[in-house]
């Protein structure tokens, strides 16, 4: 009984207890911080690194978290990934943040041992001198971590005894795969250093009750879609018609707010599906405006499927994803990664903890090509000052509002967020699911909490089972 209580895991600090409200001090303790970092992200499915971005056997691209170094490398046998740790003393053994290993493996700086691109030792200079246990081959090969792959990129993980990735993601796997999001590359990657806690970053795109201050453009364009979820009381139903305007002009305010998009964040409404949306203007459509509107959602998806198709892209058929295995405007792929999908294209967003209050926030924007008119590889993203006026301008306001929640997060009467329970509850779901991994709770509980945060920012406040 006595060992039982020893072993027990110490319980977090700053636990929610209301789930409306979520302490302060969760985003910015020295003590909470750690215990992420022990109990948190070695257990958690991390995206690595993009599939094309090591397509040759050899091919190797390092993934660094929270001091931690990863070497994700393309084998003759599919992709493995190896601590970046010299099974001598330590050394990192690739220098760089990518590279080809397959002619001379991987050399540690040190005193030149050498690896091969299965991980396997190759050399150990002056072997003589050690002893015949420190050289057995099982132990000197360089030490293996996790990986699983999904839409279009490597994950990894540190616990051997982890669910599998696609067990977390649940029914989205699917739905991600006939989006053929695995088929998709990167047009470019830019990213930033903000200064913020890592779950602040992720919280500004749990909610679009933000649109309306933060991206006044967005609303202005189709004030009913906002209101109507946010200002008034519809029940959240955002309406897409507008009565007091005409059908065509109600269709071109959504052509319009998708060239917002667009243009705001590329990949999150390309611009070349903008460009077939705006053709379907003038589509013939029944008298009553909801149903008209919501044929030309269809006609839109059937001609960008259509367009992208002739153009030689895998697009998918997006009128039967919409049906079949719908896949929503974001979905949150726990703990630091998402996707915003819009048409036959999506922004991806990935943010990784530097410390309690700086974090590293990329963004892709994705679509498909042709084979063989692919874009140039991106191995390494465009690092800008967060507040650069070069970001797209969706992610130039939200960066604005960042780092200045995280100064009043500190205020001495400021103890906890209060979420709204009907449409910020995913903020609420997701701390929740973290606090269950401080907890300890069984993996399988968490896969099943995991699910929950999929389909969509904004909603409710749910009970995860644990
Ligand atoms: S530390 Fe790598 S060879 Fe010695
Ligand atoms: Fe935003």
């Amino acid at each position: 009984m006595v060992a039982d209580i020893a072993k027990a895991p110490k319980p977090a600090p700053f636990q929610i207890t209301d789930p409306e409200r979520i302490p302060a001090r969760r985003y910015y303790d020295e003590e909470f911080y750690q215990l992420e970092n022990e109990r948190l992200w070695p257990h958690a499915w991390q995206m690595a690194c993009r599939v094309e971005q090591i397509p040759e056997v050899g091919d190797w691209i390092e993934y660094k978290i929270l001091g931690k170094s990863v070497l994700v490398v393309r084998t003759k046998d599919g992709i493995k990934a190896f601590d970046n740790a010299c099974r001598h003393r330590g050394v990192p053994i690739a220098q760089g943040t990518h590279g080809n290993c397959k002619r001379e493996g991987f050399i540690c700086p040190f005193h030149g041992w050498r690896w091969n691109t299965e991980g396997k030792n190759t050399f150990v200079y002056g072997k003589h001198m050690f002893s015949e246990q420190q050289l057995d081959q099982g132990d000197l090969a360089l030490t293996e971590v996790r990986t699983e792959l999904s839409m279009g990129c490597v994950f990894i993980n540190f616990d051997k005894d982890a669910p599998p990735l696609r067990e977390c993601l649940g029914p989205l796997a699917a739905g991600l795969d006939a989006y053929n999001a695995d088929q998709m590359r990167a047009e470019w990657c830019f990213a930033t250093v903000l200064p913020a806690n890592w779950k602040i970053a992720m919280e500004a795109f749990m909610e679009g009750y933000h649109v309306m201050r933060t991206h006044p453009q967005l609303q202005q364009k189709v004030p009913i879609l906002y209101n109507s979820m946010y200002g008034m009381d519809t029940g959240g139903i955002g309406l897409p018609i507008n009565p007091n305007l005409s059908i065509r002009d109600n269709i071109v305010a959504q052509v319009e707010h998708m060239e917002l998009l667009s243009s705001g964040m590329a990949g999150m409404c390309h611009a070349k599906d903008v460009a077939v949306a705006r053709q379907t203007i003038d589509a013939e459509l029944p008298e009553d405006p909801f149903q008209a509107i919501m044929q030309w959602f269809g006609i839109v998806n059937h001609c960008v499927t259509e367009a992208g198709r002739a153009r030689g892209e895998p697009t998918p058929d997006l009128n039967k994803i919409a049906v079949e295995t719908p896949v929503k405007a974001v979905e949150f792929i726990f703990p630091n990664y998402f996707l915003l999908p819009f048409l036959s294209s999506m922004a991806a967003y990935r943010i990784r903890p530097l410390g309690p209050e700086s974090c590293v926030f990329e963004l892709w924007s994705l679509t498909h090509f042709k084979e063989g008119e692919e874009p140039p590889v991106v191995m390494d993203p465009t690092y800008l000052p967060y507040d650069s006026t070069e970001f797209p301008q969706i992610p130039q306001q939200d960066y604005s509002n960042i780092p200045l929640q995280q100064i009043g997060l500190h205020a001495d009467g400021f103890e906890f967020m209060r979420l709204s329970k009907d449409i910020e509850g995913l903020i609420s779901n997701y701390q929740r699911i973290i606090d269950g991994y401080l907890a300890g709770v069984e993996p399988d509980k968490l896969c099943k909490g995991i699910q929950m945060l999929a389909g969509n920012f904004d909603g409710p406040i749910k009970d995860l089972g644990f």
